[in-house]
């Protein structure tokens, strides 16, 4: 990581402290981010799962329906400091801090570590160690030490071959929800049938929670950067996420807009009721929605919820520089000569039985000249609108371009969740095709750049990132770490191809966003071409994968996306030149 403290010679000693926080935290995050360790084998206990990382995530979060307090904040007021989420946030400033949050975590580490060591009673051992070290009341942390040990025990037993077995002969197979064991540990064990979640049950009310903090953050961060609020938000909305998260990017779609779901006897989510500007004390911020093709078909009340609750937000009797969606309606509608029905429309799709942007495709196969084209693409996909009329008649997968352009014309921010630890941005190419499409026809529209963020709701203490932070940590700590890519490499030809992906989809982001740093390049050139010994490791294990690789690495360079230095440049054309040699069979 390249350090700025010789840039400025006489630095105060604040000013020192402050660098020198700024690069723990960052080393912090890298350090405590956790990566997939290689790939699923289907049937096996996974050899090198991160085991005592993994507990730690799992324990940091609250989960008031097992009666488990966070760990780390359980310890915090044990030592009688500030919440923990509190404590991280100030250790970015005071280096008194940042040493209490060391501690936290080391005792945070060495629990988990003692419960992992214990031969009998592990549970027991680690709160009766925590309670001795740090005057942790035991049986507080009791519950919390007992499921981990119970993932733990789960994690080594698989039954998934089994359960093949039974679902191909047609047997009974038992439920279990589908999401991510950070999330939800009740998706332990695998081989189970994945069921989904009631779509008329969401946003939860524990979505409506955990999104409001994270609504929050997302507004404060732009707020920071840009000197005022977002006035538009282009949001992405998946099927997945929101049914690992109980519909919780709805529920963001909701705080944005000031309005909270208002629910039937039966915990039926049937309207919207508005939040007043005095207890949400900010803007309404208007939100245009991109909705995939399996969200569209899996929440349908959703759908009709979210274009109700922007018509309600637009007819509000109030001021336009508090209400940006209602000044954005009135705008169109006196500037554009539209209906308040058309002006309204936000929430859009792809054309009914559709799926994707293609925007993937388009990059993968590099069948684009200008990086326009992959916007106007998206904008021809997902330009399909979905809601109701004042009258209530459906115009269900309209087609809707101009009303998509005019929408995204007010868009300062794009914005997506990342909803797993198992992928991140760079691991498949939906994100970019998704996040990259709508930031590319947004700067169409809006004739400039969006602000693009991603909220990783993953860490307790709710974090949004710029998308060019996501990527330098996608690559520092999947692509450029050997941790991760030695993982890989052990599955040898898929390994390989796995990084390939990894390049690729990271060019992704250079392609619609801009978003890649040149370091990155640089960097995975260096670790995967410039080394002989692992470039000759590569090409025995998998040489189409490699040429793929070194191909897309050109094109970056080619494109003006990298800015290659000479003599990387000509050991990529030398070793595509010998890998066409190999695959053509004229040497070996
Ligand atoms: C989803 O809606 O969950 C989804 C859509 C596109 C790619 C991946 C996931
Ligand atoms: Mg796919």
């Amino acid at each position: 990581m390249k350090v700025v403290l010789s840039m400025k010679p006489k630095l105060t000693s604040e000013e020192r402290d402050r660098l020198v926080l700024d690069l723990c935290e960052k080393v912090l995050e890298i350090e405590q981010r956790l990566i997939p360790m290689g790939k699923h084998v289907f049937g096996k206990v996974p050899a090198s799962v991160e085991l005592a990382s993994l507990l730690r995530a799992v324990a940091g979060f609250d989960r008031p329906e097992l009666k488990i307090r966070s760990l780390p904040d359980v310890i915090c007021e044990a030592l009688d400091l500030p919440s923990y989420p509190e404590l991280v946030r100030q250790s970015r400033s005071h280096p008194d801090r940042m040493a209490q949050r060391l501690r936290v975590e080391s005792l945070l580490e060495e629990s988990i570590d003692c419960l992992l060591a214990a031969q009998a009673n592990a549970a027991a051992t680690a709160s009766q160690w925590l309670s001795r070290t740090a005057s942790v009341p035991s049986e507080s942390v009791l519950p919390v030490f007992e499921l981990l040990h119970r993932i733990r025990i789960q994690l080594m037993s698989n039954s998934e071959l089994d359960s093949l077995a039974r679902a191909l002969r047609g047997e009974y197979l038992l439920p279990g929800p589908g999401a991510d064991i950070v999330q939800n540990p009740a998706i332990l064990p695998t081989g189970r049938n994945t069921h989904a979640i009631n779509p008329t049950a969401i946003p939860s009310e524990l979505a409506m929670r955990r999104a409001q903090p994270l609504t929050d953050s997302l507004i404060q961060r732009h707020l920071e950067a840009s000197g005022r609020y977002p006035r538009s938000i282009a949001m992405v909305l998946w099927g997945i996420d929101n049914i690992k998260k109980e519909g919780e990017a709805v529920a963001q779609v909701l705080w944005l807009l000031g309005v909270k779901p208002r629910r039937d006897s039966l915990n039926r989510v049937t309207d919207v009721e508005v939040i007043p500007l005095d207890r949400l004390g900010r803007p309404r911020i208007d939100v245009v929605m991109t909705v995939s093709g399996i969200f569209r078909d899996l929440f349908p009340p959703t759908m009709a919820l979210l274009d109700r609750a922007v018509r309600q937000v637009a007819a509000l009797p109030e001021p336009e520089e508090l209400n940006f969606v209602r000044r954005h309606v009135s705008r169109r509608m006196s500037e554009a000569s539209c209906t308040f029905d058309e002006a309204a429309v936000r929430v859009f799709s792809n054309a009914a039985g559709n799926y994707g942007t293609n925007v993937n495709f388009m990059v993968l196969d590099s069948q684009w000249e200008e990086s326009h084209e992959l916007g106007r693409l998206f904008l021809k996909r997902k330009c399909f609108a979905y809601g109701r009329d004042s009258q209530g008649r459906s115009f269900e997968g309209r087609e809707a371009r101009r009303l998509l352009e005019r929408a995204l014309g007010e868009v300062e921010v794009t914005y997506q969740n990342i909803d797993s630890t198992e992928v991140g941005i760079v691991d498949v190419d939906h994100y970019f095709e998704y996040l990259g499409g709508l930031t590319k026809a947004a700067e169409a529209a809006a004739g400039a750049r969006p602000a693009v963020y991603l909220a990783d709701s993953l860490s307790p203490s709710a974090r949004v990132r710029t998308l060019e932070e996501t990527v330098r940590l996608e690559a520092r700590t999947k692509m450029l770490n050997p941790k991760w890519y030695e993982a890989m490499l052990r599955h040898g030809f898929s390994g390989v191809a796995e990084i390939e992906h990894q390049l690729t989809n990271t060019f992704g982001w250079s392609a619609t966003a801009a978003a890649v740093d040149n370091w990155i390049y640089d960097a995975a050139a260096e670790t995967f071409v410039m080394d002989d010994e692992m470039l000759r490791r590569l090409r025995s294990l998998n040489p189409h994968s490699v040429h793929a690789l070194v191909n897309r690495l050109l094109e970056a360079s080619g494109r003006g996306l990298w800015s290659a230095r000479p003599e990387i440049q000509e050991k990529l054309q030398e070793t595509v030149a010998g890998l066409e040699d190999m695959l053509e069979g004229v040497s070996a």
